[in-house]
């Protein structure tokens, strides 16, 4: 049946803003974060430390997570490629990290510039030094589902990722201690027809209590996906206010599932988040205003015509 709780993993700060072209400034993203903290939500993913050359809007890692280090009863997550990236965290004041791998060996290669392999030794080493502080870490797997990308063209570019691949580098990160594994279809591509098999592969070799699920909205399969997921016990979500994001390294990825819709759908359910819808939509509402650009959220735009 489906869980009574969901935790929801907030990402916009992160995942949410790392797309942005013009650079947000650093006291808008400790605004969000701050806000966010005060919704209900229990983890809020602040900033990533990763190559400033890589992805520049998240350049300001360090001063946002000294400005928002002493929130209290919030967990705020930040990403870490490598060890550089981890002592950099800490040094900041993070007190969790996650690593991210991919299922994909080209999408390894273009988000994280290294093999599967090379990444899964940074993440052992990463988890090593995590573990030393007693700190706990996140594994992301970045499915990039592979569909026929030009069906204009008609030429397959990449197999699909299979289920086997996937459960692999889930159970490698699982077994280097990462405690919660987020499954992430960054380009949006899954349905339940390949979301559920995938699941069930992961599944059988890591506890589903150890198992998230992180959709994009590409092709507006993200709340049909997660459906399926909290159907086969998965309590787990991440999610982005107002719908923000996108992969820079993912090209033609939109943005995450919005927070405010998975509430609503949850709330719907009966399942209870601890997350308050009202707060949510005023939050998504200045962070939309802020950036110039209507809400990503169909909750928030069918609320605001009400
Ligand atoms: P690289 O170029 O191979 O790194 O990048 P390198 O080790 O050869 O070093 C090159 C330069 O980068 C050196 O500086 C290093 O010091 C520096 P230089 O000597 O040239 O001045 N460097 C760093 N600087 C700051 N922080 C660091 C760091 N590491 C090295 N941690 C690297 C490899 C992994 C660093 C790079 O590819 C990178 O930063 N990638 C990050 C990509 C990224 O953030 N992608 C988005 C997150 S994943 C995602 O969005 C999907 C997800 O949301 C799930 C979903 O949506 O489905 C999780
Ligand atoms: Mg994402």
């Amino acid at each position: 049946g489906i869980p009574k709780f969901v935790k929801i993993v907030e990402v916009g700060p992160r995942d949410g803003l790392q797309n942005e072209k013009n650079i947000v400034p650093t006291a808008l993203k400790v605004e969000l974060i701050r806000r966010l903290a005060s919704s209900g939500l229990s983890v809020v993913e602040a900033t990533s430390f990763v190559s400033p050359k890589w992805v520049p809007q998240l350049a300001d890692a360090k001063d946002v997570m000294q400005a928002v280090r002493n929130l209290e009863g919030i967990r705020l997550p930040v990403l870490t490629p490598n060890l550089k990236g981890f002592e950099a965290a800490i040094a900041a004041g993070a007190r969790e990290v996650a690593v991210f791998a991919s299922a994909s060996e080209s999408f390894s290669k273009s988000n994280i510039n290294c093999s599967i392999e090379e990444s899964l030794v940074r993440y052992r080493a990463v988890t090593r030094a995590a573990k030393e502080l007693s700190l706990p870490v996140r594994g992301f797997l970045l499915l990039k589902f592979h569909r026929y990308v030009s069906c204009v063209v008609g030429c397959p570019v990449e197999g699909p990722i299979s289920p086997a691949k996937v459960a692999y580098v889930a159970k490698e990160l699982y077994d280097m201690g990462c405690f919660e594994i987020s499954l992430g279809d960054t380009i949006g591509v899954g349905t339940p027809g390949t979301v559920i098999p995938m699941l069930l592969a992961v599944m059988a070799v890591v506890p589903i209590e150890a198992i998230a699920v992180h959709f994009h909205d590409t092709y507006g399969q993200s709340l049909p996906n997660i459906l399926a997921s909290l159907q086969l016990g998965i309590s787990t979500v991440d999610s982005s206010i107002a719908g923000l994001g996108g992969c820079p390294y993912a090209k033609g990825a939109s943005g995450n599932v919005a927070t405010e819709d998975v509430v609503y759908m949850l709330n719907g359910l009966g399942v209870k988040t601890n997350v308050d819808l009202g707060k949510l939509l005023l939050i998504g509402d200045y962070i939309s205003k802020q950036l110039g650009r209507p809400s990503g959220s169909k909750t928030a735009i069918a609320l605001s015509r009400v």
